[in-house]
């Protein structure tokens, strides 16, 4: 590869920040966040790092589930504003060096969505076949998504007497993409928003979309991935699908369109964030290393993207039962903190007991892991859940920018926000961004050194992984080598400090370990080099050698 290749292939080595533009910032005091209170804290974001903005659902909504059930794809929910204010943050952030993705929910709609509005009305309503409708319930079909709230994915329609297919709530009925008017207005959504200058989209829900349980029939499924990507790549050449596929490694392979990558561009990787949260359970890396050498190899042009949580509950679904357990018992030790009987609904700080040395090792990890980064914001400076608030909806509070009580989000009275901050020790009072802006030895400030030195070091997200051996097993060590360089990152998951020692490997004579995040110069004694790591500490290199250009 060559540099000028990240800039092409640019979501590779892309810093991507997770934001509800509803609970950022609220720029008209009505206790919402808005489109214009974006727009002011683009600068923030450019300053953190951040590269590419995915913003989850803003679209119309009645809002059972936080914007995930949309009444109108091509709309703006007037509550965040207007599509004017859009494309005024759009091109904001474009002029920061930002591209925006956006959430692309089309597995279903709400209920209140017009077509399912008409759907529901006869069984030979000219949108009827834009759901999926049965005259009898399946006997046989998946499980429910949220079990405790969904009992089935059939609900019955009084006025027909028939079925409609929900993968989620019984307020999202399941569009049926088999129908290519479906697949049309599907296109028609991406070709909308890509007009207005977004640079693709988050993909909802992708193994539900294509939807082989329903036993519909529509052929190959992927091809219709195959089709939306070959539309998407028509109007943008630098847009991106960045799909949701809470799969075992294998059959994500089939979602990046195998050798060819010819469907998603990324997907997040699920199996590789639970093992992690193994790994740091266990205070033993092995997880984690077993997991990185199962993920398929993958198009040059596939990538996979790194996080370790998100806005959902942290799924631990891939994990076993004893696994899932460990996990519980180290992070989610009351059962209020669980949900689902898979996931946590805490956030990363809390779970942590709140030992920076262990958030910031957790962070390292998530920028030189291969792949590419994703961050929930908030997580930037810490915040930590609302436990008062139930289910998911705990870690999607407001963002803490100041110490007041609203945490500067909103001028609004406390009982008009959107949601509540926390009232404890994560409290805006103690966790906000003015208090770390300043202070170099904050968390916020390690994270913005993280995207820098990631941003420098294209090998993180373009190399090959090589987990290297030496005699520490609470140590990973590992290398990432292009055409670039080598990179070489060194994570102690345990409270010990520990000296490791390792081969530099076939590297021309003298080079040295160059520190990424310090000023050290580690010259190898023999063909080993030896270092020293602290408790839960970490350690970022590049192999250089004097006169080769990579000793910056
Ligand atoms: C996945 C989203 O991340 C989640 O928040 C939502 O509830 C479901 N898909 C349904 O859209």
């Amino acid at each position: 590869m060559r540099i000028t290749d990240t800039s092409d292939l640019w979501w590779k080595t892309a810093v991507v920040y997770c934001l509800d533009v509803e609970t950022y910032f609220d720029d008209d005091g009505d206790g919402v966040g808005d489109f214009a209170g974006l727009a002011r804290r683009i600068d923030y974001l450019a300053d953190l790092g951040v590269t590419c903005l995915w913003l989850m659902p803003f679209y119309p909504t009645p809002d059972r589930d936080d914007g995930y059930d949309v009444s109108d794809f091509y709309g703006v929910d007037p509550r965040l504003g207007t599509h004017g204010d859009f494309v005024e943050v759009i091109r904001t952030a474009k002029d920061r060096g930002m591209r925006v993705i956006v959430d692309l929910v089309v597995n279903h709609t709400s209920d209140r969505h017009p077509w399912f509005r008409e759907s529901r009305k006869s069984v030979d309503n000219p949108y009827r076949d834009f759901y999926v409708w049965r005259k009898d319930k399946p006997k046989k079909s998946a499980n429910t998504v949220f079990p405790g709230e969904e009992s089935s994915i059939w609900e019955l329609d009084e006025k027909t007497g028939e079925y409609f297919l929900h993968s989620f709530y019984r307020h999202q009925p399941d569009l049926n993409v088999a129908n290519p008017r479906v697949r049309d207005e599907i296109a028609k959504t991406i070709g909308f928003w890509l007009q207005l200058g977004v640079s693709g989209f988050r993909v909802d829900a992708v193994p539900f979309l294509l939807a082989p349980d329903a036993g519909m029939d529509f052929g190959d499924p992927h091809e219709f991935l195959r089709d939306l990507r070959r539309f998407l790549q028509r109007r943008s050449s630098e847009a991106i699908l960045l799909g949701e596929v809470n799969l075992p490694y294998r059959e994500q392979l089939d979602y990046f369109g195998g050798a060819e990558g010819s469907e998603l561009s990324m997907q997040f990787d699920f199996v590789g964030m639970q093992a992690l949260w193994l790994s740091l359970a266990r205070r033993d890396p092995a997880p984690l290393v077993e997991a990185l050498g199962q993920r398929p190899a993958t198009a040059v042009e596939s990538q996979w993207a790194n996080f370790v949580r998100n806005h959902d509950e942290l799924t631990l679904d891939k994990l076993s039962d004893a696994e899932r357990e460990e996990v519980f018992a180290a992070f989610a030790p009351d059962a209020s903190q669980r949900i689902y009987g898979r996931g946590i609904t805490r956030r990363v700080p809390p779970m942590l007991e709140g030992d920076p040395r262990r958030i910031r090792m957790l962070y390292s990890l998530l920028f030189s892991l291969p792949g590419t980064p994703v961050l929930f914001y908030g997580e930037e400076i810490g915040m930590g859940e609302n436990p008062e608030i139930e289910g998911r909806q705990s870690v999607r509070t407001p963002m803490q920018w100041d110490a007041t009580e609203n945490g500067g989000f909103s001028t609004a009275r406390p009982s008009r926000l959107v949601a509540r901050p926390p009232g404890n020790g994560w409290a805006p009072q103690h966790v906000n961004v003015v208090a770390q802006r300043d202070d170099d030895g904050s968390l916020l400030q390690h994270v913005r050194r993280l995207a820098a030195r990631y941003r420098q070091s294209a090998e993180i997200g373009w190399g090959e992984l090589e987990v290297l051996e030496h005699d520490a097993p609470a140590v990973l060590v590992h290398a990432l080598t292009s055409d670039l360089g080598r990179f070489l990152g060194i994570h102690n998951f345990a409270e010990n400090p520990a000296t490791v020692t390792f081969p530099l490997g076939d590297e021309p004579d003298g080079s040295m370990l160059v520190d990424l995040l310090g000023d050290a110069r580690i010259e190898p004694d023999a063909g080993l080099v030896s270092l020293e790591v602290d408790a839960y500490g970490y350690r970022w290199f590049r192999v250089g050698r004097p006169g080769d250009g990579r000793l910056g």
